[in-house]
């Protein structure tokens, strides 16, 4: 029997504890710029949290190095209580298997067709095709577009090939999705009801979500707490009913009250 991550049945993988993750002073900076400056940031386990910031805050920075896809110039990142940012070669990509993410241009398979995409991080895995198969229509089932299993991406709405991408995005079991901007490209009434999946999959599947968007009725509609970042600093991090209701500095007034 195959035991790789991602190979089990989608109950078995759920993770019995959320996972918590915690990053301690991380700096980053490109050539001049100081993307991120000494950081420091909990983000509870089981919860959806937002990040937000105006455009060059460091929101995709900061997302990118706590998705392991970058190692910070300093600090460390924990998930739970192991540290991951020094993980490299196949630790590193057995720990990245156990994470989903979404972006807002889908990043799907254009020369696959929605099942084709779903199945794709599975075939990575080595996971047996019959079992391929049940997966990818479980996680059909799971973000609701059975009827397009056979389409080809081009048939589909922004809403649903976002569907088809958080569908890839959990095949494997993570324990953690995120998400960078995933619902700018899509008409409000779309980002409703993709936040409304989100919400109910990671109530159904008890996992960690963090989300970055300049959308601040996404924060308001499924996120527990908010961290604002600002020239690479978090400024203010809290509930989002006290953030939003009394915002603190002059970089969270400005991205609350515009709305
Ligand atoms: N790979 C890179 N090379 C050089 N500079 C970068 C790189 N990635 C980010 N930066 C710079 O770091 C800063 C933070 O960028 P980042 O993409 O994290 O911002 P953001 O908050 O996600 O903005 P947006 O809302 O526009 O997506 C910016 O000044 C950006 O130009
Ligand atoms: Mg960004």
């Amino acid at each position: 029997m195959n035991t790789q991550p991602g190979c089990e049945a989608a109950s078995d993988l759920r993770p019995a504890v959320p996972l918590l993750i915690t990053l301690k002073g991380i700096s980053k900076s490109y050539a001049e710029v100081a993307a991120l400056q000494d950081v420091d940031l909990t983000i509870p386990g089981g919860t959806i949290f937002g990040i937000i910031g105006k455009s060059g805050a460091g929101k995709s920075t900061l997302l990118r190095i706590i998705s392991l896809l970058e190692s910070p110039d300093a600090g460390e990142v924990y998930y739970g209580d192991e540290r991951v940012d020094t993980l490299r070669g196949r630790e590193l990509l057995e720990r990245r298997r156990r994470m989903g993410m979404i972006f807002q241009n889908f990043n799907l398979l254009g020369s696959r067709n929605v099942s084709g995409n779903i199945a794709y991080p599975l075939e990575i895995a080595g996971m047996h095709k019959k079992q391929i198969y049940e997966r990818v229509e479980e996680l059909l089932e799971l973000v609701d577009i059975q009827d397009k299993r056979k389409a080809r991406l081009r048939e589909l709405s922004g809403g649903q090939k976002q569907r088809v991408a958080i569908a890839r995005a959990l095949a494997a079991n993570p324990e953690v999705l995120f998400c960078d901007e995933a619902t700018s490209a899509l008409d409000p009434q779309t980002t409703r009801s993709i936040l409304a999946l989100i919400r109910e999959l990671q109530e159904k599947l008890k996992i960690t979500v963090a989300l970055i968007t300049h959308q601040m009725e996404v924060i308001r509609g499924v996120c527990r707490e908010v961290a604002v970042l600002d020239d690479g600093r978090i400024v203010e991090h809290g509930a989002v009913d006290a953030v939003f209701d009394d915002p603190q500095t002059a970089a969270a007034k400005e991205l609350v009250y515009v709305e």
